[in-house]
């Protein structure tokens, strides 16, 4: 089993959408190990998405990441990272899966329902980043 980070965005919170989306993750396997709902600070989400400073959408993305409440997981399966991707559907809602959480929810490549971290080395530097080492044990 291993852990992976993820985050419900204040998009899919705002519509109402965080208990459908849990109950996803739920049906598709995974155990929640933490969940915590929170309105990320201006510097947290900077931090977190401190690799993509610089790029064009990174000031439109941390505002939109601070606009509201969102919700912090930490999922437990086999292979956790690849297969909460896969739940999750392309970045870009368009060009996601049927079934998956971006098809079902997200509206636009900003504004896209949910995060995921892209390896498993990345997942336990983002769950560092926001849980506390008792909160997922
Ligand atoms: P996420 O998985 O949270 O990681 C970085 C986020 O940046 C990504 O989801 C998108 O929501 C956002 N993003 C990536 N590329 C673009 C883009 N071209 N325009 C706007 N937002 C983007």
């Amino acid at each position: 089993m291993s852990l992976t980070f993820g985050i419900i965005k204040p998009d899919a919170v705002a519509a109402g959408n965080a208990g459908k989306i849990l109950a996803l993750i739920e049906a598709n396997g995974f155990k929640l190990r933490a969940v915590r709902m929170t309105k990320l600070a201006k510097d947290e989400a900077e931090g977190f998405y401190a690799v993509h400073q610089g790029k064009p959408f990174f000031e439109g993305l941390v505002e939109f990441m601070t606009s509201g409440p969102c919700i912090l997981l930490c999922l437990e399966k086999e292979n956790a990272f690849a297969e909460w991707r896969k739940l999750m559907g392309a970045t870009n809602p368009a060009n996601a899966d049927e079934g998956t959480i971006r098809k079902l929810f997200a509206e636009s490549i900003g504004k896209n329902a949910a995060h995921g971290s892209d390896s498993e080395e990345n997942a336990a530097i983002e769950l560092a980043w926001f849980f506390r080492a008792y909160e997922l044990a």
